[in-house]
């Protein structure tokens, strides 16, 4: 019998649990295979800490926000200095082949392929599966989590809308992202933001003032600032929302208030659109495991299920480019994205 292990690692997010009942379900039930579950990401392997998934305990587990093997951020190819580099990666070759692994999937966002893809090169026989609410990862055309997320922001940002009217105020809103904006777009664009800013657009505090200043004259009783965590860069102890309100106030004199949404983003239930894709990954991670295709992450390519070899994902960050077709929208809608007049 083929033995299979799945590990979930770096930041959690909803659906990892639907793509753990892909694959696992798939590999037992249509290719007889054993599957177990490794503990907290790559620590799992480093302490050998794993269950046996049975069918059973995968049943019930597609609606389930988080993990339920649990993630950490160790990396284990990053050591501090005078460690020696090789002694987590040897342990974890050695643990693979003591818990009998004939192959590894790896659910996680752009840190965890690249280990997957350092294993892989070890001589591992690993698949990677894209997972993260920030979009942001190379090969992929989307990851689950987003579409969740996305979705709790633009609650947000629409509940902000009544008590902003209500006190006819500058709302700001910071969400997660990294250094990717795509949270920040797609909410921004859901929510009728009137100013989004996006780290892969250069803003200009002084558009961004006049923008705010112009709906006041206008009579615009309030605007809804939208703001992608990665915008401020000059130093990480202040959130960008609260910079981002700080400066506002201090441009317009218009009064302003920040809301920092956090980690309400990453838990509970994923959405159907985000169990689906879970779902697709999962079950073709399984099938890959099946026919041997190894060293490949899955990957969506205008709405096919796919893969990419791991060697060309590895920590690259898929960034929002500037011709993207919903900025355009936006602007032509009076989005203001702080590097325009209009
Ligand atoms: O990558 C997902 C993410 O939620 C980012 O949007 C955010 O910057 C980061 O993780 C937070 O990381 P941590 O879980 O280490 O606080």
């Amino acid at each position: 019998k083929m033995r299979v292990g799945i590990l979930s690692a770096g930041g959690d997010c909803p659906g990892i649990n639907a793509a753990i009942r892909g694959v696992g379900k798939t590999a037992i039930v249509e290719y007889g295979m054993d599957v177990v579950g490794i503990i907290n990401g790559f620590s799992g392997l480093v302490e050998k800490q794993t269950i046996s998934l049975s069918e059973s305990q995968l049943s019930g587990i597609l609606t389930l926000g988080g993990t339920i093997l649990g993630t950490s951020r160790l990396k284990p190819f990053k050591v501090n200095e005078g460690e020696d580099p090789t002694v987590i990666p040897s342990l974890i070759k050695k643990h693979y082949e003591e818990l009998k692994l004939e192959a590894l999937v790896c659910i996680g966002g752009n840190g965890t392929q690249k280990t997957a893809d350092l294993l892989a090169q070890e001589g591992l026989n690993i698949i990677g599966v894209p997972k993260t609410i920030d979009n942001d990862i190379w090969g992929t055309d989307l990851t689950f989590g987003f579409d969740t997320a996305v979705h709790i922001a633009t609650e947000a940002i629409d509940r902000l809308h009544t008590t902003a009217n209500s006190h006819k105020r500058v709302m700001v809103i910071e969400v997660m992202g990294h250094h990717a904006g795509w949270i920040a777009l797609y909410s921004g664009i859901a929510g009728g933001g009137d100013v989004i800013l996006l780290p892969e657009i250069p803003y200009d505090m002084e558009l961004v003032a006049k923008c705010l200043l112009e709906r006041s004259h206008k009579k615009k009783p309030y605007s809804i600032v939208v703001v992608g965590e990665g915008i401020y860069k000059e130093g990480k102890k202040k959130s960008a929302g609260a910079y981002m309100a700080k400066q506002i106030k201090r441009t317009t004199g218009l009064e302003t208030r920040e809301t920092i949404l956090g980690y309400i983003q990453r838990g509970g239930s994923p959405t159907a659109t985000d169990r689906i894709l879970a779902t697709r990954f999962g079950t073709y991670a399984a099938q890959m495991v099946h026919n041997r295709e190894f060293g490949k992450m899955v990957a969506l390519k205008n709405g096919l299920v796919t893969s990419v070899p791991l060697s060309e994902v590895g920590g690259k960050t898929r960034l929002i480019e500037p011709d993207n077709k919903l900025i355009a929208k936006g602007r032509s809608m009076g989005v203001c994205f702080g590097d325009c007049t209009k």
